[in-house]
């Protein structure tokens, strides 16, 4: 029987006493459904998928998309991206790393996709845990007079601004990357399609500029907000097991990943994404881009 334990006071779900491969019924699965929007997080353990089961799993929740790291895509299934350090023939066959410091998925496009699965198949015995924040938490927990201030304002995500930030061992982006790479106007209180709640979105680690204020003005305001909305109060670290499936709302949620020994260990990972606007009804893109 079907049942929706809470990971935390603040954050994620755990659904019990479902196999994913089986039948799940429409009014089992508005309850999952429901407790996604609700707490950003699903947490299925135990499982056992193919990928067609796991596209098929996904497509429930939406439109299934890719937007990222094409190459390391199931060469069968390329809706699936593999996650991995292991290698085949001397060549990876995933990305062996994924985005170390707080984000949220593709916010760097005008449609961010609205949610990722992913399905751990091998696990490291240490590190390569995930962590995951409650932007809504983290929104509603502002004092007034801040929310005041911010609900109006528009975040310009930089992926060219980003880049010595995340990856400061990467050189400086090329000419033809500067040209490719738009910036991105987004709302930084984003207002959820499905259940109108608002959620900071704000990103995690880079003082994005805020549009038509002063660098010197927002680079404090958007630094406090990331860190406001990363406190214990919020967040949630998920050690992994094999068989553990997360489905996290990309609205609503920010996410990153943690190091592990990897030459030392495995970590195999399938990783599914969810379309933005189109799939849960919204008329419109989030973002849009800014013409340079
Ligand atoms: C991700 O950010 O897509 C994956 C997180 C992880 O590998 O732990």
């Amino acid at each position: 029987m079907l049942e929706l334990v809470p990971i935390t006071d603040s954050i994620g779900t755990e659904v019990r006493g479902v196999d994913v491969t089986g039948d799940i019924s429409a009014r089992d699965f508005d309850r999952i459904y429901q407790a996604w929007i609700d707490t950003c997080l699903l947490l299925f353990r135990g499982q056992k998928m193919t990928p067609e089961q796991q596209i098929a799993l996904t497509r429930r929740f939406g439109e299934i998309t890719t937007y990222t790291r094409s190459e390391f895509n199931e060469p069968e299934h390329p809706e699936i991206l593999v996650l991995s350090n292991i290698t085949r023939d001397g060549k990876p066959i995933g990305s062996a790393y994924s985005g170390r410091v707080w984000h949220s998925d593709g916010h760097y496009l005008s449609d961010p996709p609205a949610g990722t699965m992913l399905y751990a198949i091998e696990v490291p015995p240490e590190g390569g845990d995930t962590w995951f924040a409650n932007m809504m938490a983290a929104y509603d927990a502002l004092p007034a007079a801040m929310k005041e201030r911010i609900d109006d304002l528009k975040v310009v995500i930089s992926r060219v601004q980003s880049r010595p930030y995340n990856y400061p061992d990467r050189p400086a982006p090329t000419p033809e990357e500067r040209a490719a790479w738009v910036d991105m106007r987004h709302p930084i209180v984003r207002r959820h399609e499905v259940s109108g709640r608002n959620a900071l979105y704000s990103g995690g680690n880079v003082p994005w500029r805020i549009e038509g204020m002063p660098e010197a003005e927002s680079a404090p305001l958007v630094t406090f907000l990331q860190e406001f909305s990363v406190q214990p109060r919020f967040t949630y670290c998920h050690r992994w097991q094999p068989g553990d499936i997360l489905l996290w709302d990309n609205r609503s949620a920010m996410h990153r990943a943690t190091p592990y020994d990897y030459e030392a260990y495995r970590r195999l990972m399938h990783r599914t994404t969810i379309a933005g606007h189109l799939s849960t009804g919204s008329p419109v893109p989030v973002g849009e881009a800014i013409a340079s």
